[in-house]
Order: structure tokens, then C-alpha cells, then sequence
């Protein structure tokens, strides 16, 4: 049997008294998308920039391909394959779509943004090879169209788009997502998440947390729910949905 892609043992990680993350365990597996719920506070965006090396855990170890990450800081975890879309550098909005794709590569010499922006001539040689890939990721999510314009000209969703694509540069072994969806309108909200799905099909595994469930449960093939620090529900989307305590949870919140 195969190991786990991502594997979280015993995490816990506090603020001052508060349990962020408390003492939580999961498997992330090959491929596949995996949500990650819960209601406001309940700790996802904290497991997530644990996993990411933002945050050190307080306890617990973190495996990535059997390598144990916990003590590697964020750039290193990156360049093992472990990609956040929406982790810094955010978008240059003075720049081309383009350009933020290339500037967005990883492990290369486009890695670095003063190496693309005046060191043109070093990294010209890779450039080739890295436009043509930025092209086809372009062309995947629809901005092939917009490769030259400016990044501030994009709508909302179109931003999104980039951000995912930029985060394709770095030919992510797991793509970790915090709200793909959140502030753009429904329609292009499942087409992120259509593209997505043919992303893990194609073997990338996605581990994505998200607030609209009706678009997750839709595309997820797993989801792990949160509430207070702790997952406390596990299950195929369908399993979670006629949960009872799926729905406690969330009154609770309030
Ligand atoms: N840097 C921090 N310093 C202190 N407390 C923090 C910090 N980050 C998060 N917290 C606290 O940890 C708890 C979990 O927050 P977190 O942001 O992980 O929740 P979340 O599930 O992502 O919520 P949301 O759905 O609203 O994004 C909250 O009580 C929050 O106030
Ligand atoms: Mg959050």
C-alpha cells in the first residue's frame, strides 16, 4: 500500500491560551481533491500555514512524501512541491499576466524576481522553455487571451484564475487552496472548481478549504470538517451531509 502524500500527526499549534490547532491528525493521499470545512475560527487557515512552514507547530510532525517538513522553513517546502495559490508574492498588478506567471516559477532562474526583472539576459535561455510552459497553463484557465495585458485589468474571478495558474508554475505536487471560490459569482466559482477536478485527475492532489460547501461537496472526493481546533468529522461528502453532528457544528458557531 502506498503511503500518504501529506501526512499530519498530532499537530497542535496555540496563540497565547488559544488552541488553534489542537492535536490534529489526517492524510492528505495522491491525487484526488480533499476539503477542508469548518465554521469561522475553527482553525483551517492555521493548519493550513503550519503545513506551509508559516507556523511552527507547538507539537505533532509533518510528513511530505515520508520527509519530515515541520523544521524546513516555507521557501524549502515550496520547492518540495507543496504550493499555496494564494500565499505571497500576491500579484503585480503593474505587470503582464505574463509576467506574473514567469516570475511565479519555482526552482529555476525565473524563480527570483530581481533575476526577471534586470537580470534579463542570465535566465534568457530557460525563458523559451518557461513561456511556452506559462502559455499552456494560460490556455488551461482560459488567459491566454490576456497573457499581455496587465494583471490590474482582470476581473475578480480572472485574478483567481491567475493566481491558481501562477501557483501551476511551480508544478505543485499538492496544491493547497485557502477559499478558491470566496467573493466571485457561482458560475465561475464551479468553473474553477471544474478546472481543478481536471487537475487531480491528472494525478496533482488538492487540499482545498472552502466556505461555499455547495460547490466543494460537489468536487470533493473527501472532506475532513473542523470545529474548535480539532477535526471532528471525516467522510465522503455524502457521509458529511447526512451527519447530524455535521449540522451541530455549524449552529454551534453562532
Ligand atoms: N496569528 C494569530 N495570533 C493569534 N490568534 C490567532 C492567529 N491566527 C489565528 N488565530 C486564532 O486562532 C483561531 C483559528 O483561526 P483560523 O484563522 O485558523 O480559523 P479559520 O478556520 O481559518 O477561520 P475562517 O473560516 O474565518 O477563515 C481563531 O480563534 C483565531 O482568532
Ligand atoms: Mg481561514
Amino acid at each position: 500500500m502506498e503511503d500518504a502524500l501529506l501526512k499530519i500527526k498530532e499537530v497542535s499549534k496555540h496563540f497565547g491560551g488559544v488552541y488553534a490547532v489542537n492535536s490534529v491528525s489526517l492524510d492528505i493521499n495522491h491525487g484526488g481533491i480533499c476539503g477542508l470545512v469548518g465554521p469561522n475560527g475553527s482553525g483551517k487557515t492555521t493548519l493550513f500555514n503550519t503545513v506551509l512552514g508559516l507556523h511552527k507547530p507547538d507539537h505533532g510532525e509533518i510528513y511530505f512524501h515520508n520527509e519530515y517538513i515541520s523544521h524546513l522553513p516555507p521557501y524549502k517546502i515550496y520547492e518540495r512541491g507543496l504550493v499555496n495559490a494564494f500565499q505571497i508574492p500576491r500579484l503585480f498588478f503593474n505587470l503582464s499576466v505574463m509576467d506574473n506567471m514567469l516570475v511565479a516559477a519555482r526552482g529555476q532562474e525565473g524563480d527570483r524576481l530581481l533575476n526577471s526583472l534586470f537580470l534579463r539576459n542570465r535566465w534568457q535561455k530557460q525563458e523559451k522553455g518557461l513561456i511556452e510552459e506559462a502559455l499552456d497553463i494560460l490556455e488551461f484557465i482560459e488567459l491566454e487571451p490576456w497573457a499581455f495585458t496587465p494583471a490590474a485589468e482582470l476581473s475578480g474571478g480572472q485574478r483567481k484564475l491567475l493566481e491558481i495558474g501562477r501557483a501551476l508554475m511551480a508544478r505543485p505536487r499538492l496544491l493547497l487552496l485557502d477559499e478558491p471560490a470566496a467573493g466571485i459569482n457561482p458560475v465561475l466559482g464551479k468553473k474553477i472548481f471544474q478546472k481543478l477536478e481536471a487537475l487531480s485527475t491528472n494525478g496533482m492532489a488538492l487540499f482545498i478549504v472552502e466556505h461555499r460547501l455547495e460547490i466543494l461537496f460537489e468536487y470533493a472526493t473527501w472532506v475532513y470538517v473542523m470545529d474548535k481546533g480539532k477535526i471532528a468529522i471525516a467522510g465522503q461528502p455524502q457521509a458529511i451531509v447526512d451527519n447530524p453532528d455535521f449540522y451541530a457544528i455549524y449552529l454551534g458557531e453562532e
